[in-house]
């Protein structure tokens, strides 16, 4: 450090400001991955500085290297900010979550049907009030950032207004998230109920209104095949054509009576997932949450549409819904991304979510590396939403949402990561030890938060 020219302070947290460039620089511990660790070997997926520098300009990033390497490269008046005892990571990004839900977490005692029936939509009928909806966002996007998640693939209500406050809470917090409306016009509350036409419109007026405005993007909504009339997926579809950068964002077998009840509504269809499929609804931007009890041959066609599932461990343990097999998606090549789904998952913490996850491949009898784990926290999420190269990562140019975890906030991690000999050890030992207590800094666009 004696020859570098920039102004590096050495607390551990020092006042970062923006210098006339723009630019800011972090030292301390850096991961970031770069690919897939089940596609290429382990030690290529992922870079890693045990003393790092990332360097932002304008909420990009610009560059990462050896600390020692790239301080020299540096105009003098850049100043530094230095995290001991951490690690600097991308921010987490949460495949699949319902905002809507977040205060009716830990419902007590049903699988996923009678769950639906008793709790949630009693729980989003609240939601047709914006000011509701702005409230519970604004809580949402808080416990998102409290535990390093800045990016989130989101479920509103049934209502347009619950997405124009979640969009409005989120666009003055500067992130980037994605939203959709929830289409339900069937098997569902007659006040919680849309119509094939209105849910059309309202949609359509959101896409105009809010898709890529700013960081906000769209995701067109079917709740699930159950609550949808082929009507309404078959409109969804052609909104889809109409409108080809949004997403698609919904639900697949998840629950075995759910699908049993599927296969009893949709008679004419090739299983859960060819509902979907007919009317059009998978590619490369389309998310199915869940997809616990998958064939091979849907993982095949999941695969060569490019869609993508969200793996939800904390809700399939939570509601009873089994165990997402990871091994079959890796085999067909399926995308994969990590989600919570507050309000059936149990934690906003995507640490805590590893935790859960890893324990649901214990259970198969497979094993989950914490290079697998962090990957699908974040490059995984982002090639889940087809937004790699934007957010995920450290590489030139993508956004600069990072987090700095802290090993030393509870004294469980503190003692267990100083006796860890090895990366590998030390990262498991965070995504089984770690929640949001380990989130020290969320920044956003190179901004604290
Ligand atoms: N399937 C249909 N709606 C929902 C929901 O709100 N949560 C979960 N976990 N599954 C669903
Ligand atoms: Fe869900």
């Amino acid at each position: 450090m004696s020859n570098n020219t920039a102004n590096t302070s050495s607390t551990s947290e020092a006042i970062s400001k923006a210098t006339s460039t723009g630019r800011k620089a972090y030292r301390g511990e850096v991961l970031h991955f770069l690919a897939d660790p089940a596609k290429v070997s382990e030690e290529e997926s992922y870079q890693y500085f045990e003393d790092g520098l990332l360097v932002i300009n304008n909420g990009l990033v610009e560059a990462l290297g050896n600390a020692k390497d790239l301080l020299i490269t540096l105009p003098a008046d850049v100043i530094v900010t230095q995290y001991d005892n951490g690690l600097i990571m991308p921010g987490f990004i949460d495949t699949h979550v319902h905002y809507a839900q977040s205060e009716m977490v830990a419902s007590y005692g049903e699988q996923l049907l009678e769950w639906l029936e008793n709790y949630t939509f009693p729980e989003e009928k609240q939601f047709a009030d914006i000011e509701h909806g702005k409230r519970v966002a604004e809580f949402f996007l808080t416990q998102l950032l409290d535990a390093g998640t800045t990016t989130a693939l989101v479920f509103g209500t049934v209502h347009k207004e619950s997405v124009e406050a979640f969009f409005i809470v989120a666009q003055q917090k500067k992130l980037r998230m994605i939203c959709g409306k929830v289409l339900m016009n069937q098997n569902c509350p007659v006040d919680l109920s849309d119509t094939v036409e209105s849910g059309y419109a309202d949609s359509k007026a959101l896409i105009e209104k809010w898709h890529n405005t700013d960081r906000l993007q769209y995701a067109i909504t079917p709740r699930f095949a159950p609550t949808c009339s082929t009507d309404q997926l078959n409109k969804a579809g052609e909104l889809l054509k109409e409108y080809p950068s949004v997403y698609l964002h919904t639900h697949l077998s998840e629950n075995k009576d759910e699908i049993a009840w599927v296969s009893e509504l949709f008679p004419d269809s090739d299983g859960y997932l060819d509902v979907y499929d007919k009317s059009s609804l998978l590619g490369r931007r389309s998310v199915f949450a869940h997809g616990v009890h998958l064939h091979d041959h849907e993982c095949q066609r999941l695969s060569d549409t490019n869609s993508a599932i969200a793996f939800c461990p904390t809700s399939n343990l939570f509601l009873g819904s089994g165990c997402f097999n990871l091994k079959q998606a890796e085999e067909f090549d399926v995308n994969v991304g990590l989600g919570t789904d507050i309000g059936a998952g149990s934690s906003f913490s995507m640490l805590t979510t590893l935790n859960e996850g890893y324990k649901t491949q214990q259970l198969r009898g497979d094993k989950l590396s914490p290079y697998k784990s962090l990957y699908l926290a974040t490059l995984g999420g982002a090639v889940a939403l087809d937004l790699e190269g934007t957010i995920g990562n450290f590489v030139q140019g993508a956004e600069a949402d990072f987090i700095v975890l802290d090993y030393q906030a509870t004294p469980l991690m503190d003692v267990r990561i100083k006796r860890c000999n090895t990366l590998t050890e030390k990262l498991f030992v965070l995504s089984m030890l770690g929640d949001d207590r380990h989130v020290k800094a969320t920044h956003i666009m190179g901004e604290k938060v």
